[in-house]
């Protein structure tokens, strides 16, 4: 196959399946940490007093790390296009590879055969998180066994989509507090999905850092509004309900899905929108992201609310009464970034927001609200929606396992 001719390829599978898995199996994080050259030159203790630069984010567990984690300051989310003749036994090979370089890489161990291993030093809460597109279950010839919400979306009156935002086999999303691991771990793991794929999109995102806003308060979006405020909180049954699977294929169970739309805003026509009606197309203040009926960020909004006038306080066509859901187990986990890709020749920013929403079925909760938005939003008139991309994130995997070894082994 193609692959092979690789040198990083060769050095890990020597041709052959069972010796790829028997050198996984050897290469433990704590073994290769023991034999690379990066320990020896390691200088842990030069910088005491760096909070985040050593914080590992576990790899292992019942889900991928990369959705419930705080979100981290940097994401690069990646798309490939899988290579003709890239069949369910190759897929397995694939995720081998890449769930080998994201176990060694967020734990701070340079890949297999990392050229630059001093660059993994700081993993600064690095996190490696894989998904499958629909395309990818058609080349296995697992479409049985594809979720069934995992499709591409219908399309949207709002929507102007452009390719090179959109779609995708395999994703790889990766997010650190830092932003050279970040670029690191990127080009590591691109390295060896490339052989089996080619890169369909890259887009990057930012967050504040946690050494400029505490990682757990509400942040700014580039239109200044607090962002994130009703969001399913990690750790609480409503999140586990709403994000992680738990019916349909049984290879599924402990995973979730992703929708990314890359929403692009309209930032020069904003400027020139007054304060009362900036916020009245949100529903809340600029200042606190108190809704327009309450007094604090987290006062319940009331929707029944009405002027002196009669008119409702909280518009009937405001962001956050047309994407409320009221039953928590249908809400979306909202986990964006924002992103900011240069100025044209007249200045105009090119910005936006990656909009990453994490739910257990789209068709159930990421759908309906879609729907709303679509069809009547003050706040369409400010956004374009330009990117459009749907993921199943498989479960997360044990010590020794490897991420879609459910669906592909
Ligand atoms: C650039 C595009 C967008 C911007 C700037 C934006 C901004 C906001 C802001 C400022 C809030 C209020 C604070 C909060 O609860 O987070 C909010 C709420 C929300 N947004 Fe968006 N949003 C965007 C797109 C979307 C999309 C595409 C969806 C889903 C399809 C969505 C779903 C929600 C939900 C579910 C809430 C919480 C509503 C509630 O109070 O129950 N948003 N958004």
């Amino acid at each position: 196959m193609h692959e092979q001719r690789l040198t990083r390829r060769n050095l890990l599978t020597g041709g052959a399946v069972t010796a790829a898995v028997g050198a996984l199996a050897a290469c433990s994080p704590g073994r290769a940490a023991q034999t690379t050259s990066a320990a020896a030159t390691r200088q842990p203790d030069a910088q005491p007093d760096v909070p985040t630069g050593k914080t590992v984010e576990p790899f292992h567990g019942e889900h991928q790390a990369g959705v419930a984690t705080l979100p981290q300051t940097y994401a690069a989310f990646v798309a490939f296009d899988l290579k003709p003749g890239v069949d369910r036994e190759a897929m397995g090979r694939m995720m081998r590879l890449l769930t080998d370089d994201a176990r060694r890489l967020t734990s701070g161990t340079g890949a297999l055969a990392d050229t630059e291993p001093h660059l993994a030093e700081f993993p600064a809460r690095l996190t490696i998180t894989f998904g499958f597109g629909p395309g990818m279950f058609e080349k296995a010839g697992l479409e049985k066994q594809r979720p069934a919400s995992v499709k591409e979306l219908p399309k949207f009156p709002i929507d102007r989509l452009e390719k090179r935002w959109s779609g995708g086999d395999l994703l790889i999303q990766i997010c650190s507090d830092d932003a050279v691991t970040l670029a690191h771990a990127l080009r590591m793991t691109v390295k060896d999905a490339r052989s089996f794929g080619t890169v369909r999109w890259i887009q990057r995102g930012f967050r504040r850092p946690p050494h400029v806003q505490a990682a757990t308060l509400t942040q700014r979006n580039l239109m200044g509004q607090l962002d994130g405020t009703v969001n399913p909180k990690p750790g609480t049954p409503e999140f586990d309900r709403a994000v992680w699977v738990s019916d349909g294929p049984e290879w599924f169970r402990g995973g979730t899905t992703l929708v990314l739309r890359r929403i692009r805003m309209e930032l020069e026509t904003w400027d020139k929108v007054d304060p009362v009606a900036r916020e009245f197309t949100i529903g809340r203040r600029l200042s606190d992201g108190a809704p327009l009926t309450g007094n604090a960020e987290h006062d319940e909004p009331d929707f029944e609310k009405t002027t002196p006038a009669g008119l409702p306080v909280i518009g009937e066509y405001a962001h956050i009464r047309r994407a409320h859901v009221a039953d928590p187990a249908l809400r979306i986990f909202r986990r964006a970034y924002n992103y900011d890709d240069g100025l044209s020749e007249d200045g105009v920013a090119d910005s936006g927001l990656l909009f990453a929403s994490y739910q257990a079925d789209i068709d159930r909760q990421f759908l309906p609200i879609q729907r709303r938005l679509a069809e009547a939003d003050l706040l369409n008139d400010w956004t374009t929606p330009i990117g459009s991309a749907v993921f199943a994130i498989p479960p997360g995997c044990r010590e020794g396992g490897w991420i879609g070894e459910t669906l592909l082994a």
